[in-house]
């Protein structure tokens, strides 16, 4: 205890900490809560400070009009859970501009509360683990899907790809992986998590799920081995996929022309409606880009698209 007073009476009250909280890809087609990786953009920037008013004080940087009352705020409701296990009352304030959109499918809500937790601990001088941050922020993703979920939260914080094998208690591996390169497409429609997540099914069949696990498995080793082919064959999902594609206009079709223009693979960014594309190199993931304007064009439906990276990062402070 005494330890943890020194740490607190050592803690610079003036500083100010400024960070970018990637945008991530969860469940990586196969690996549905299981498995996520962080890109290098988009990324929410937020600062934050110890305020001499006790409790959050949330500031709203940009268009989104989210709430600002903590607990119905994904940063407010981790820095909450944050703050219900420090042994001093310490009000912060935090201002947060997104620039990933809310219910896009790349984990806005999850970069607003790594976001969150890890700035304040840098404020605390970095007082908790990764890990124990993952578990703060987890509340943030409770409050805007329903369920606590990792896949987007664990390689926001820890960046490049991640295994959540267990969030309960929480085990999570981060992976080496090789170069690979993302392209996003972001058609203009608006799918909830919760919703995406209320029409699963909630029973699968052990054929289905035969397939499922030995593509996890295939995944996970290609990443590691960096064998492109065994990555891009992995990039198969037999029981969300056909469930959720239908949410997605052109779904099927941006699929098979991202394939047949190079790409590795990929799917469904985790519940939509953005849809990402692995790629080895820059080029082709920009003709993949190119292959998606085009189909979007044609269906007359406005998008946002991306070229990046997987971020080996995680959070990163400015
Ligand atoms: N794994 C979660 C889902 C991610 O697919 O519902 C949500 O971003």
């Amino acid at each position: 205890m005494n330890e943890i007073k020194d740490i607190y009476q050592s803690l610079d009250r003036n500083k100010v900490v400024k960070i970018q909280a990637p945008a991530t890809v969860a469940n990586m087609v196969c690996g549905f809560d299981v498995l996520g990786f962080a890109v290098n953009e988009p990324y929410d920037e937020m600062q934050i400070r110890f305020s001499d008013t006790a409790g959050i004080t949330i500031i709203n940087d940009d268009e989104y009009n989210l709430p600002t009352e903590p607990e119905k705020n994904v940063a407010g409701a981790a820095l909450l859970a944050m703050m219900e296990e420090m042994e001093e009352n310490f009000g912060f304030e935090m201002t947060i501009r997104k620039n990933i959109k809310p219910g896009s499918g790349v984990g806005s809500s999850a970069a607003s509360a790594a976001g969150a937790v890890v700035a304040a601990n840098r404020l605390l001088n970095d007082r908790f683990d990764n890990e124990t941050l993952v578990r703060f922020a987890m509340n943030g993703e409770k409050l805007a899907s329903g369920v606590k979920h990792a896949d987007n939260i664990a390689p926001c914080i820890y960046g490049g790809v991640t295994l959540i094998r267990s969030i309960f208690p929480l085990d999570i591996i981060a992976l080496n992986a090789p170069t690979l390169y993302v392209t996003i497409v972001h058609p203009q429609i608006e799918v909830r998590t919760a919703d995406a997540r209320s029409i699963l099914k909630q029973k699968v069949l052990l054929k289905d799920a035969i397939k499922q696990w030995g593509n996890i498995a295939g995944l996970v080793a290609g990443l590691l081995k960096s064998d492109y082919e065994l990555i891009g064959r992995s990039l198969e999902d037999v029981l969300i996929e056909p469930v959720r594609s239908i949410l997605i206009p052109g779904f099927d079709l941006i699929k098979q022309k991202s394939k047949e223009a190079g790409a590795l693979g990929g799917g469904i960014s985790g519940s939509g409606p953005s849809i990402f594309m692995l790629s080895r190199d820059e080029a082709t993931a920009k003709n993949v880009e190119k292959e998606m304007h085009i189909i979007y064009e044609q269906l007359g439906l406005d998008h946002h698209t991306y070229v990046t990276t997987v971020n080996h990062s995680g959070v990163r402070f400015v």
